[in-house]
């Protein structure tokens, strides 16, 4: 039994009940490791009702800017005839199930097929179905023990600026029905009235407008309960995963409210897109990824294997040096999700002017490599298309005999059985410009990849391994030429070749594992009370203890690859969590989950005559763990003071999670560019935070 004093909703929660678990895909729907994901575009895979085609202007099937009538029934027919069991999917990522704009945007012709411009997000898109629909896809998935992802778009409705353009929506947002506010009229501050942004920072980005998209104000409490509300009521039909759109334009604070809200009632996983073009490493977005609670799309990693195996404009080398900078930059990169390509991108096979081979190749580095794999809908038919809409055609065949779909079907099902490939470590054994073989490895297990980008034949001597002594058949069973090797006892591989635009995969499963090894902890923050799955091996199948740091955590369901915890009644920090097995086996330690003060709202600190010093910043800190505990190392900052609506220089203003009901103290500091901390004068601010609700304060410099 474990009380929970620090909750507010429910002071007193007791556990105590456990039950068996299997490690199969829906039964455990906060990992997401040992799955891999079909991302599809709702309206372009297969229509199964024309009976819920839209009327008129918005459906053409001759136009790529119109609906094509795809929808959850089609998505129904093809988890019935088995094309995504039979490729080893275990996830679909499907379009944004919510109610969007039914007029055609004026200003190119479109209409939301694509379901990024939401009107209501308590109703379904009826031109995908109705909720009784999506219930049904949702069973029918969840009995072929398939998982459902959406995406989800909290960060604005549909356009509603551009020029002199008449918007007829206005970006008007519902709820179930009825009208929260447009966007020209809106009296109650529902939306951010930025102009455009102009993408040039981070703050920019986040209070701006994209594109004109009408920007939902996420720190009006009204929004911020619709949000909350709104992924409920898809949870609560059995959604197993969210991709959340846009997360680099959306104040994190607010992004971390939402997330640790929906961690306290589901178990569920979550990433966001924070797109980049490039491949370098990017602070700001490791941050998020390492801090918010959520994971991302590794965008890093797609670029990577698109200029190295597409374009041909990097080498082998260079592509191992961002997979191997990715692996030290997340915390969690085997939680990462990964692709080649997507609906924002030019398709595989015309980045590589239609070399089926390269596409082939892709993706065996992309289901070996370390991060969760997605797979874009059709790229397994090889099919064709620039730039948007182009890139979102039509499913073009559902054949089962595609060199691609082969090669997801033998390299899928791996990710369950093999745990190197879900949780275990990446190593270079064998590189060069053009060939690139790489290791996994966990807990014994062993995954050995190689992979020939060229035209010519390598010899490969002196190549090491961790597999154990024996002979190894190609995973692959040579549909890309590989061949079978040989280990010696010393570890080392008879010499072989690697020909020309081959690649293979070799493995090794370890049976026995003597002591229980954490692969992955999710989520990776929480508050009291709040389910997290620990996924790996070796656990055994009694049960055993769970530690955080010292303290050990009520156990609800434990099996030898999957354990069930609740968060103990802990201080907010960040703790080691330790598995040790009925046989008293010690597990690693899997570093920095991080426990929250209490249920989280988002409050806005606003400061104003906070003048400074060219190059040095304001920061806020407070006695509250989210606010550093008093510890200027750890101050929220710099503060925003560039945005007209809110707050510009010198005031300064930031969006910040903080524990809801709370009585709490703050000060806001300076700090210049030697570290040098000016703290405010006087009294500390008092501020009783809401029990449900987001804040704003506004004081002035002291
Ligand atoms: C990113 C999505 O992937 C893209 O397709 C969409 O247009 C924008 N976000 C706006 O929602
Ligand atoms: C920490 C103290 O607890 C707080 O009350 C004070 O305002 C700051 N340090 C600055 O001295
Ligand atoms: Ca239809
Ligand atoms: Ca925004």
């Amino acid at each position: 039994m474990i009380i929970c004093a620090l909750a507010i909703n429910n002071t007193l929660s007791v556990w105590g009940y456990s039950e068996s678990t299997k490690d199969s895909s829906v039964e455990n729907s906060s990992s997401f490791s040992t799955d891999v994901i079909y991302q599809i575009v709702t309206d372009r895979f297969l229509d199964g009702n024309p009976g819920n085609n839209p009327q008129g202007d918005a459906f053409d099937v001759n136009n790529m800017r119109k609906y094509h009538g795809g929808d959850w029934a089609g998505i129904v027919e093809k988890l019935n005839d088995g094309y995504f069991t039979k490729m080893g999917i275990t996830a679909l990522w499907i379009s944004s199930p919510v109610e969007n704009i039914t007029t055609i945007d004026p200003s190119n012709n479109t209409a939301s097929y694509h379901g990024y411009w939401g009107r209501d997000f308590f109703r379904t898109n009826e031109a995908f179905g109705t909720m009784k629909d999506f219930q049904k896809m949702i069973d029918v998935a969840h009995e072929k023990d398939i998982k459902i992802v959406i995406d989800f778009v909290p960060n604005h409705t549909s356009t509603a600026e551009l020029g002199n353009t008449i918007f007829p929506e206005d970006g008007r947002l519902y709820r179930d029905g009825k009208l929260v506010s447009g966007f020209k009229t809106d009296s109650k501050n529902i939306f951010n009235h930025e102009s455009w942004t102009d993408f040039s920072t981070y703050e920019n980005g986040i209070y701006h407008s994209m594109y004109g998209l009408a920007d939902l104000n996420q720190l009006n409490p009204a929004i911020d309960s619709y949000l909350k509300e709104s992924i409920d009521q898809w949870l609560d039909l059995g959604v197993d995963g969210i991709r959340v759109d846009a997360v680099k334009h959306m104040p994190e604070g607010w992004q971390k409210s939402w997330l640790s809200n929906i961690y306290g009632e589901h178990q569920t996983f979550i990433f966001g897109e924070w797109f980049t073009g490039s491949t370098d490493s990017d602070k700001q977005m490791e941050d998020f990824a390492n801090k918010s609670g959520m994971s991302l799309l590794d965008f890093r990693f797609a670029n990577a294997v698109r200029n190295t195996i597409g374009e041909k404009n990097m080498t082998m080398k260079q592509l191992y040096n961002v997979m191997d900078s990715r692996s030290s930059d997340f915390e969690e990169v085997n939680d990462q999700v990964t692709f080649i390509d997507n609906h924002d991108m030019e398709r595989f096979m015309s980045l590589s002017e239609n070399d089926s081979k390269a596409v082939d190749l892709a993706y065996v580095l992309l289901l070996t490599s370390n991060g969760i794999p997605t797979i874009y809908y059709g790229s397994e038919q090889y099919l064709q298309g620039e730039s948007d809409p182009d890139n979102r055609a039509d499913m073009p065949s559902f054949t089962t005999d595609s060199n691609a779909y082969k090669i997801i079907g033998s390299l899928a099902p791996l990710r369950k059985t093999n745990p190197a490939l879900a949780y275990g470590t990446l190593e270079e054994r064998w590189l060069n410009n053009d060939v690139m073989i790489f290791e996994r490895e966990f807990a014994g297990s062993v995954v050995l990849t190689a992979v020939n980008r060229s035209q010519r034949d390598y010899d490969i001597q002196n190549l090491v391994t961790s597999l154990p002594y024996g002979e190894y058949q190609d995973v692959l069973t040579g549909i890309m030429g590989g061949e079978s090797i040989t280990v010696s006892k010393e570890g080392k591989v008879k010499p072989f070749k690697v020909k020309a635009g081959e690649s293979a995969v070799w493995e090794y499963t370890k049976a026995d594992i003597e002591n229980p090894r954490i692969g992955n902890v999710d989520p990776m923050m929480g508050i009291c009370g709040n389910d997290v799955t620990i996924t790996g091996r070796g656990f055994g199948e009694k049960t055993g203890i769970v530690y955080f740091g010292e303290i050990t955590a009520n156990v609800q369901a434990w099996s030898d690859s999957k354990i069930t915890v609740n968060v103990p009644n802990l201080n907010a920090g960040k703790y080691n969590l330790k598995v040790v097995s009925a046989n008293n086996k010690e597990s690693n330690m899997y570093k920095n989950f991080e426990v929250l003060s209490g249920k989280q709202t988002t409050v806005r600190f606003i400061v104003n005559n906070a003048e400074t010093f060219y190059g040095s910043n304001v920061y806020l800190v407070g006695n509250v763990y989210e606010l550093g505990n008093w510890d200027t190392s750890k101050a929220i900052g710099p503060l925003f003071n560039s945005t007209s609506t809110i707050g510009v220089y010198p005031t300064w203003f930031y969006d910040v999670n903080v524990p809801a009901g709370r009585n709490i103290e703050y000060k806001f500091v300076k700090i210049d560019t030697d570290g040098k901390v000016n703290w405010e004068g006087g009294e500390n601010h008092k501020f009783k935070v809401p029990d449900d609700e987001t804040a704003e304060i506004i004081v002035n410099w002291k």
